[in-house]
């Protein structure tokens, strides 16, 4: 990483950590590896990530459904998935050091990233998944698995799904939830961690439609990544060769990102899973999960169409496409669909009454219609690169003229240009902008 990607690395983890957006996880007990906490803005964030993929996802679809499943599933689930036997990275040790590390990720000199001796265990196949056991006793037939992907939950529902929900192939089921992976090496902030949201969907497709579908969605999902301010250049498509791709998948086309910390790696992937999952649990379980085809009269297993993204990875790449320095500011320049605070209100002066008074209540009205933070402390100056350095894309100031005129000034984040407006229109031109 050259000095510029290293520093704009540096100055991220701590504006993020300095203003709430993201904690290292434990951190009082000496955090925890690959594992990070959300704060009071990151979950903001977050939250708003999440709303915008439901809405493009689920709302405005006639075909799409939601779901939540547990983490927590039959252990029988992870060995029908094929997670037991296939989900695994290649371990190195290295024998002078005894530092693990997945061979994949060696440098091409192939030497020991800690000591710099070259001399490597075989490589063995080290299985991601967390172990657990449900119950009060711990013995084989009791242990299961920290879901390491949600779309296992997907495929159980099924028929669940197409018994209760009128559902017509082509369909879809969504949902949001943690996964869990026990990756030989975390790093490079969210990129790479233990523990993470993800937003996946299990579009279920007629077999000779799929590879259409499968288009289709690369095309929808590149969109999005662009609808929420991703740059173009920064974004391209790239197909897995037959050696990279999942065990299930007959097709994979990662959307990936230009990171400033390593160059293109994945950010979201799109995969045809074909009727892999479906035909598995059904013949596994002994259920029956195909599904009729009322125009054909015939059962068929469907295919399936997976795009799946991580939220701390589409959280970090809007971090960094965000992230602007001028000579005397840092500002996220976020879109106001992503800000955690869309609108923040000041007093001019903390120390007079009747201005925090009615900034108070230019504040309680605006907060009805919009995410927005009320702040009084240091100066007016201070307060606004405050704003600036979360994301915030209006400020609203009240002065002393605000009490003869009942105006008040909406300053512009990306611009810092200022406007006068009437208080009794505030939140009709601030929807406008927002
Ligand atoms: N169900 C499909 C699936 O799990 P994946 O490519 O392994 O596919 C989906 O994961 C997405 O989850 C990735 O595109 C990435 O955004 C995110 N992701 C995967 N592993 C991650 C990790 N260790 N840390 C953070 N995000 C991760």
């Amino acid at each position: 990483m050259n000095n510029k990607k290293q520093s704009l690395m540096q100055n991220l983890v701590s504006l993020t950590k300095r203003r709430g957006f993201i904690f290292p996880g434990s951190e009082i007990y000496e955090g925890i590896g690959g594992i990070y906490d959300l704060g009071p803005l990151g979950v903001e964030l977050v939250s708003n990530l999440k709303k915008l993929w439901w809405k493009n996802i689920v709302r405005e679809r006639e075909n799409v459904v939601g779901l939540d499943s547990a983490i927590l599933m039959n252990s029988e689930v992870w060995k029908t998935s094929g997670h037991v036997a296939g989900f695994t990275d290649p371990l190195v040790e290295c024998k002078n050091c005894h530092s693990r590390f997945r061979e994949d990720h060696l440098p091409d000199s192939r030497n020991c990233p800690t000591c710099g001796k070259k001399d490597w265990t075989d490589s063995r196949k080290f299985n991601l998944m967390f172990k657990t056991h449900i119950g009060p006793v711990e013995t084989e037939g009791t242990e299961t698995f920290l879901r390491p992907e949600t779309a296992q939950g997907i495929f159980v529902n099924f028929a669940n799904v197409v018994d209760t929900m009128r559902v017509k192939l082509p369909f879809g089921i969504a949902q949001i939830g943690k996964g869990f992976r026990n990756e030989i090496t975390t790093g490079n902030f969210l990129f790479r961690v233990r523990e993470f949201e993800m937003m996946e969907l299990e579009y279920f497709t007629y077999p000779e439609k799929a590879e259409k579908d499968f288009e289709y969605w690369q095309k929808e999902r590149m969109d999005w990544h662009l609808s929420l301010g991703l740059k173009k250049d920064n974004l391209r498509f790239r197909e897995h060769g037959a050696n990279e791709r999942a065990h299930y998948a007959a097709r994979s086309v990662d959307i990936e990102y230009n990171w400033p910390f390593m160059g293109w790696g994945e950010l979201e992937g799109v995969a045809n899973r074909t009727d892999f999952d479906l035909k598995a649990h059904s013949e596994s379980s002994g259920k029956d999960l195909s599904y009729f085809d009322e125009e054909s009269k015939k059962r068929i297993t469907p295919y399936v169409i997976e795009p799946s993204v991580g939220l701390g990875r589409l959280m970090l790449a809007i971090l960094f496409e965000s992230y602007s320095e001028e000579k005397e500011r840092v500002f996220l320049k976020l879109s106001s669909k992503i800000a955690p605070y869309k609108v923040a209100v000041f007093p001019l002066l903390a120390n007079k009454p009747e201005l925090v008074k009615l900034a108070k209540s230019v504040y309680l009205d605006v907060k009805e219609e919009f995410s927005a933070v009320f702040d009084d402390r240091g100066n007016i100056g201070k307060r606004y690169y405050s704003q600036d350095e979360i994301g915030t894309p209006y400020c609203v100031t009240v002065d002393f003229d605000s009490l003869k005129d009942n105006s008040v000034t909406v300053r512009d984040r990306d611009s810092m240009k200022q406007d006068r407006v009437k208080i009794k229109e505030l939140k009709e031109i601030l929807k406008k902008k927002l």
